[in-house]
């Protein structure tokens, strides 16, 4: 079993353009598309993916639904709903946490060994990036020391401030 934290990888890079199994895209609960990374990911698809969205019922916050990639270089999607913030003391850690579990839980169901995460809930909806990246970071260590079928877990920056923050809950 390799070393959690070397199957772990910061990159600043556009999360569409990156050849992952696997994308994760931080959506909201219609899954119909909007802004941000949401917005970027079905810009670059194209409209076969809002097509198979349309067929998924939309998604609960902290759940997490696969659908294919179409023209992106990764061949799934892996869409998510993180929290809204609110303060905090809402659920918005738990419901984060789990956004990250039951991604990877839909990746290995998948077959996927490598996967990219933007930093969910960090742009639209709020939630502080420090709080944010140590429950990333907890999360994805936690589930690659109890599953090897993951091989590389990419912790996407878009942005200097978000590098700067998963760096930190790294060193943790
Ligand atoms: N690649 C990687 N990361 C990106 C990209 C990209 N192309 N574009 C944006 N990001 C980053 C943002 O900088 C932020 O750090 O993704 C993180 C998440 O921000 P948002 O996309 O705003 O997502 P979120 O905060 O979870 O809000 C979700 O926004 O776009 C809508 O439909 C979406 O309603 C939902 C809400």
């Amino acid at each position: 079993m390799s070393a959690n934290s070397s199957r772990i990888q910061i990159v600043a890079e556009d999360i569409t353009q990156l050849r992952v199994d696997a994308i994760v895209n931080a959506a909201n609960r219609s899954l119909l598309g909007g802004g941000g990374v949401d917005g970027a990911i079905h810009r670059a698809a194209g409209p076969e993916l809002l097509a198979e969205c349309r067929t998924l019922g939309g998604c609960e916050t902290g759940q997490a639904k696969l659908t294919r990639g179409y023209r992106l270089p990764a061949r799934w999607v892996i869409h998510t709903v993180g929290p809204i913030w609110q303060g905090g003391d809402r659920g918005e850690p738990e419901l984060l946490a789990a956004c990250y579990r039951n991604s990877l839980r839909v990746a290995v169901e998948q077959g996927v060994r490598t996967i990219a995460f933007p930093a969910i809930s960090c742009g639209v909806y709020g939630y502080p990036l420090d709080q944010a990246a140590q429950i990333a970071v907890r999360e994805v260590r936690s589930f690659l020391a109890g599953d090897d079928r993951i091989q590389i877990v990419d912790l996407v920056c878009f942005g200097g401030e978000v590098r700067q923050a998963y760096e930190q809950a790294m060193g943790t």
